[in-house]
This record gives C-alpha cells, sequence and structure tokens, in this order.
C-alpha cells in the first residue's frame, strides 16, 4: 500500500515512525516532511492549500491512502477534495473538522447534546463581549473561535486583562480566526488528554497523556506549542476514561453523526478532571504534538490498519495492544523560541543519544542540508523514551538529550514532574503498588 503522509512536525515524524513498520506498507511519502522523517519516507514539497495539486500528486504517485495530521489542511476542507476525487484519507471532513475549527460550534454542540463543560458565551463584537465579561463573578478564558496554532487562548488573571485579551482578538491579533470570541468559565482542575478514533459510528479508545504546555521549569513562562509529554495521565483512571467516554467522546460522535457531519478520525479531547469528573476543555480533530510522541512509543500493534478502520468504518472489529510501560517525551526548542528565535544551526550527536534502548528522537522542525541536520524551527526535537515508570522514562529520555550537542537549543529538565511526585507519594504510603493505569 502506497501512503501519502501530510505534514511536518514531531507528530507526523512518530506517525511515519509507526507506519513505516506495518507490513501494510509498500512506500511511504511525506509532504513536505521534515529532516528526520526523510528517513522513512519519501519528501516531498508541496503547497498543502493546493488541493488538486496534493490530488495530482496522490494519482501520479498511486496513492492508496492518505492520512492527514495537521488540522489546517483538515479545517480547510482537504479531506472533502480527496474524497470528491474518490481517494481514500484518514481525519475528518471540514464540516465535522468544525470541531476543532471553531471553538464556539462545539460549545454550542455540548449545551444541545448535553456534553458537561464550562458555561461560555460567543460573541462577534467587542461591546457585547465586554458586557458578558462585565457579568461574570469568576475567572475566565478568552479564545479566539478559529485556528490560531495554540497561540488563541488566554487565561487572563485580571478582569483588565481579560479585556485586553478581548480587544486584542477584535483587533486582528489573531487574523480571521479572532473575529469571533467565546469567553468560557475557567475551569478548576487538573487538565489530561484523551485520544480516541472514530470511523462516524463506533469509538475506539486509544489512549491518555498529559501535557506541558509553559516554557519553564515548574510550569511557568510563556505558553508553548507543548513542551513534553507523558502517556498515561495518572489522572485519567480507568473510571475517569469511562467517564470520560460515556460523557464526553460517545454523545459528541453520536451527536456530529446525527446531525450529518459524521466525525472519522482521531479525536482528541482536552478534559479538566475536577471534583464533579470530566469536563471538555476543548476538542481537536488530529493527534496532538507531543502526546502523539509519546502515544505511538507504547503502541505495539499495528498502526495502519487501525487507521484504515476509522475511514472504512469497521472500527468495530479493531483491537489494539499498548505496553504498560510510560513513555516520555521532552522537546528541545531553539534558544528564544517562543519569542524570536534563529533557524539555521547545526544539531550534532543525534545518532549517538538515540542509540540507548527504548528511545526515539522524533524531528519536530529540522531539514537535512549536505548530510547535516540543521534546525529549522521553534520546536526542534522530541526526545522520546520508555520506562517502567515515569521516573524511569523521564530519566532516559534525559540521558539522550544530554548526549545532543546543540548549543542553540534548550529544554525543560522537569517534564513528567506532576507523575513523578504522585509515584513518589504512591510508594510512600502504598509500598508495592502502582495507581492503577488505562491506556
Ligand atoms: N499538545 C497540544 C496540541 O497538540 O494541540
Amino acid at each position: 500500500m502506497n501512503i501519502l503522509l501530510i505534514g511536518s512536525g514531531g507528530r507526523e515524524h512518530a506517525l511515519a515512525w509507526a507506519l513505516s513498520r506495518s507490513p501494510l506498507l509498500t512506500r511511504l511519502l511525506c509532504a513536505p516532511g521534515n529532516g528526520g522523517i526523510a528517513e522513512f519516507a519519501t519528501c516531498l514539497p508541496l503547497d498543502l492549500d493546493d488541493h488538486s495539486a496534493v490530488i495530482e500528486l496522490c494519482r501520479s504517485e498511486a496513492i492508496d491512502f492518505v492520512v492527514i495530521g495537521p488540522e489546517g489542511p483538515l479545517v480547510a476542507g482537504l479531506g472533502d477534495a480527496l474524497g470528491a476525487a474518490g481517494l481514500k484519507y484518514f481525519g475528518p471532513t471540514k464540516a465535522a473538522a468544525q470541531l476543532e475549527g471553531s471553538k464556539g460550534f462545539t460549545k454550542d454542540l455540548c449545551r444541545e447534546f448535553g456534553m458537561p463543560t464550562g458555561a461560555y458565551g460567543r460573541f462577534t463584537n467587542k461591546a457585547a463581549a465586554r458586557a458578558y465579561l462585565a457579568e461574570q463573578t469568576g475567572r475566565v478564558v478568552v479564545k479566539a473561535d478559529g485556528l490560531a496554532a495554540g497561540k488563541g487562548v488566554v487565561v487572563p488573571e485580571t478582569r483588565a486583562e481579560a479585556e485586553a485579551a478581548i480587544d486584542a482578538c477584535f483587533d486582528g491579533a489573531f487574523g480571521a480566526a479572532g473575529a469571533e470570541v467565546v469567553i468560557e468559565a475557567f475551569l478548576e482542575g487538573e487538565e489530561a488528554s484523551f485520544f480516541a478514533l472514530s470511523d462516524g459510528t463506533h469509538v475506539l479508545p486509544l489512549a491518555t497523556a498529559q501535557d506541558h504546555k509553559r516554557v519553564g521549569d515548574g510550569d511557568t513562562g510563556p505558553n508553548t506549542g507543548g513542551m513534553g509529554a507523558y502517556s498515561p495521565a495518572p489522572i485519567m483512571t480507568p473510571a475517569m476514561v469511562e467517564r470520560t467516554m460515556a460523557e464526553i467522546v460517545k454523545p459528541t460522535i453520536a451527536a456530529m453523526a446525527k446531525r450529518g457531519t459524521p466525525f472519522k478520525g482521531v479525536l482528541y479531547a482536552g478534559v479538566m478532571i475536577g471534583p464533579q469528573g470530566p469536563r471538555l476543555v476543548e476538542y481537536n480533530a488530529r493527534f496532538g504534538d507531543p502526546e502523539t510522541q509519546a502515544l505511538l512509543m507504547r503502541l505495539k500493534s499495528d498502526l495502519l490498519p487501525a487507521l484504515l478502520a476509522a475511514a472504512d468504518g469497521t472500527l468495530d472489529r479493531m483491537e489494539l495492544a499498548w505496553s504498560d510501560e510510560v513513555a516520555l517525551t521532552v522537546v528541545m526548542a531553539a534558544n528564544g523560541y517562543p519569542g524570536a528565535y534563529s533557524k539555521g544551526s547545526e544539531i550534532r550527536g543525534l545518532a549517538a543519544a538515540a542509540e540507548a534502548s527504548d528511545v526515539q528522537i522524533f524531528h519536530a522542525g529540522t531539514a537535512l542540508s549536505d548530510g547535516k541536520i540543521i534546525a529549522t524551527g521553534g520546536r526542534v526535537l522530541n526526545v522520546s523514551a520508555l520506562g517502567a515508570n515515569v521516573r524511569a522514562a523521564q530519566a532516559r529520555a534525559y540521558a539522550a538529550v544530554d548526549r545532543i550537542d546543540w548549543p542553540d537549543g534548550f529544554c525543560r529538565r522537569d517534564i513528567g514532574w506532576r507523575a513523578v511526585e504522585r509515584e513518589q507519594s504512591n510508594a510512600t504510603h502504598v509500598p508495592g503498588t502502582a495507581a492503577p493505569f488505562l491506556h
């Protein structure tokens, strides 16, 4: 089977790594790809906004299946265009990708079908948004409605900051994505990520993860696209996973089918686990980044048949096996990220760092130039490791990080700290037992 993978980040490198191990695979192409993906796939430059060009490539390369990684092409309707051309693809249609493409859409769906989430208002002008804000007694979150590359969410500390966030959205800080603003009640609790495949009708739970969004140790400093992740998320106990499936994910899939816009692909639910149980923070209509890098380290089954089953409507016949081990991913970023950073520095020592068993280094922002790996992005490498517990996976990942020679990069040194503390307190209070994790 010839496969075209769309995307260029660490998530796509992890997908390419998993797909490359499938006995069903004949040839893997990736557009546009990156310096690490080039090890597994033929990387091709392609304008992803030009759907005709993608279709033409699929035809000329006899592509049997297209796996769409990032949200941009999904929300722009690349899947619809491929489907209309008779090509099979993994990912939701444009209508179904609204679960990520419009935060207001998802909140309205939750309200109509009863999925638990925070109270909210949707606004298309400053005055109405500010008037709603003035009525709120608790903390709020201000969000640009559309896709804003992870930057459109502000958690204000003060009323003035909330007003400034509203103004920034309507003044064009996020372009068209901020033409509508959603103001939500701040949800108390601990956030986790839950991933499930859907074929439009059936839902196959994948695994849980937690990421670290702040740039600095101790979860301090500005928000980023994610500085590290681990899977499973200890807070997602079997009971909490069951509730998330029953109260949030399954009703969402049923609601989308009922509306005539079935969701096929991977649904990534950001959930807040608080005293009342799980509540939906937001959906993404694709695999998480860097969570996928950790997730796929733990997947023992062939990924490809599961993605095909999501496209074919046969997920009810699919089972996946997961490692009981913990996977942890440390993001290495260019100095200065998430602010201004320079590109083009050489990264050395990657082969030596990847030699350790149960370590994989996924590239997020690199290019291969004259045989050298060059940093080309803000988040550049995802150093991932498996271990018997979070502490062991963390130690293995940081040992690999320390073998990488890249003076122009940095990473957080405490990825997984919350889970490590939990492990320590479990060990203290109940010697010899571990908390029951579900994948
Ligand atoms: N890790 C956050 C995201 O993928 O959106």
